[in-house]
């Protein structure tokens, strides 16, 4: 059994510069992609690799992880592959225009159980708002837990925000979800939830 080992978002206090993606990589195509808690980045570098014209960011608040999977993204060298140490609520704010994100990605979120940690869950009604702000016009935002409270909690904040859209039927969940928390929750037997929400 996983135990997970769990970084509180606030400890990092680092602001980002506004990124010019042309610069940085010349295929750019004008879509960004963005993945909060990319964990050992397994999805980042899959969906990195099969969208090359993409410019797909991470954001990992376990320097650790981080540094790996910067290794593995050298290693692969994929040019539009962006993973950075740090709370993705504040890479969210400082590096993205309003309007200018297509998807943004939450898979398998630190549940912080425990009353006084709630507010360092990611998905709150804030957050919520910054989301909307970057989204554009029809972007959207996928979601997936293996914790039941946890996926009630964040599908309530999502309805009650009356900012988004649930689109059941998304293939997207059969074709291209793949994360290391999935395989393990479904090792583990546990189920899994998940949606897409549309701006
Ligand atoms: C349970 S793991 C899931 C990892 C990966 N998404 C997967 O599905 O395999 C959650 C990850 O999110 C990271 N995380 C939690 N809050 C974060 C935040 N505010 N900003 C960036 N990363 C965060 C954690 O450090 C952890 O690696």
């Amino acid at each position: 059994m996983r135990v997970r080992t769990l970084v509180n978002p606030f400890s990092c206090v680092k602001r980002y510069p506004k990124p010019v993606w042309p610069e940085l990589f010349p295929a750019f195509c004008g879509i960004i992609d963005v993945e909060i808690g990319c964990g050992t980045g397994s999805f980042l570098r899959n969906y990195a690799a099969a969208h090359p014209a993409h410019a797909v960011v991470g954001f990992e608040i376990r320097k650790k992880l981080v540094d790996a999977a910067q290794a593995k993204i050298a290693e692969q060298k994929l040019e539009n592959a962006f993973l950075l140490w740090g709370n993705g609520h504040t890479g969210l704010e400082d590096m993205f225009d309003n309007n200018s994100i297509d998807r943004l990605f939450i898979f398998h979120p630190d549940p912080w159980i425990k009353r006084h940690h709630l507010r360092r869950r990611i998905i709150n009604a804030p957050f919520l708002d910054l989301v909307h702000q970057k989204l554009k016009p029809d972007g959207c935002m996928y979601i997936a837990t293996d914790v039941p409270d946890l996926w009630a909690a964040m599908h309530e904040s999502i309805v009650s925000s009356q900012k988004f859209t649930h689109i059941t039927d998304d293939p997207f969940w059969t074709t291209l979800y793949h994360t290391r928390w999935k395989e393990m929750s479904i090792e583990q037997k546990r189920s899994l939830f998940y949606g897409t929400f549309q701006k």
